[in-house]
């Protein structure tokens, strides 16, 4: 099975990269499966339900989300129609929508598990991802061999920590939120594919797919200045993996960093999700 997993789409030019590289990239690589993180699609901050559908529509299978999961309040009713779109696990029972799933990849069963860390974000309700992500991927290997563990982490650490505790049992553990494809990915001792994090679909020249100046701005002054999307350099970032039809585990790790050609709108556009 191939499966290519995707970093964070951020904005406008981000929908851009995966309208205009995704279909063909699928087809001329023998992609089974696409995974990828959607919460900065909607402007950089959040994934409303809307642009989840319409990133369906071009070729993402599954939608992984994090710490913005519910900036969209349109996510909140929406999540729970569509099983293709997970927030994290280790949120409470009562908030909507799942953080693992299992859906049907050809004849093929597979098990996606989208969790969050727990350094550098206001998460006093979560529960502590490392108790039990080794038991709920036992779990989900009773069903199938393919486990695909997405950790929306701040913290290389918490991520590597992740990886090495889930070897040989989940057949993927990917990290996601810091936007920067880390040059790490590679196949753990025990056979799981592994990267610390895998960028960013969107502009690659930017701070995490905005322009630097105002992020400078607000950083030198701490005044909230308003994040703008960037265009510059768009690329699609993450990793492309190949794993073994009967035990699951990666056989091949590659990174993905492809340029795209995207074309910005009209300035009056600006502004708009
Ligand atoms: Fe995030």
């Amino acid at each position: 099975m191939r499966v290519l997993f995707l970093g964070e789409i951020v904005g406008r030019c981000g929908i851009g990269v995966i309208k205009n590289a995704l279909r063909d990239y699928r087809k001329e690589n023998g992609i089974d499966l696409v995974v990828a993180n959607g919460e900065g699609a909607t402007g950089g901050f959040g994934l409303g339900f809307q642009n989840a559908l319409t990133l369906q529509h071009m070729g993402i299978d599954v939608l992984t989300l994090g710490e913005k999961a519910f900036y969209k309040i349109d996510m909140v009713e929406g999540i729970a129609k569509r099983d293709r779109i997970l927030r994290p696990s280790n949120y409470p029972e009562s908030v909507p929508g799942r953080g693992v799933r299992y859906i049907s990849v050809g004849d093929r069963k597979v098990c996606i598990i989208n969790s969050l860390g727990m350094c550098n974000f206001n998460s006093p309700h979560l529960n502590n991802p490392f108790l039990n992500a080794d038991s709920i991927v036992d779990k989900a290997r009773e069903e199938t061999p393919f486990v695909f563990y997405m950790f929306h982490s701040s913290a290389t650490a918490e991520k590597m920590a992740m990886g090495f505790m889930l070897d040989g049992k989940a057949s993927a553990v990917v990290g996601t939120h810091c936007k920067v494809l880390t040059s790490d990915s590679r196949i753990l001792p025990k056979g799981t594919a592994y990267v610390t994090d895998l960028g960013r679909c969107g502009a690659s020249m930017s701070v995490g797919g905005f322009d630097p100046s105002f992020e400078i701005k607000r950083i030198r002054t701490q005044v909230l200045v308003r994040s703008k999307e960037s265009w510059c350099m768009p690329q699609m970032q993450g990793i492309v993996c190949t794993f073994d039809d009967v035990s699951g585990m990666a056989v091949e790790v590659s990174p993905v960093r492809l340029d795209v050609d995207v074309v910005m709108p009209p300035p009056k556009d600006e502004g708009k999700d």
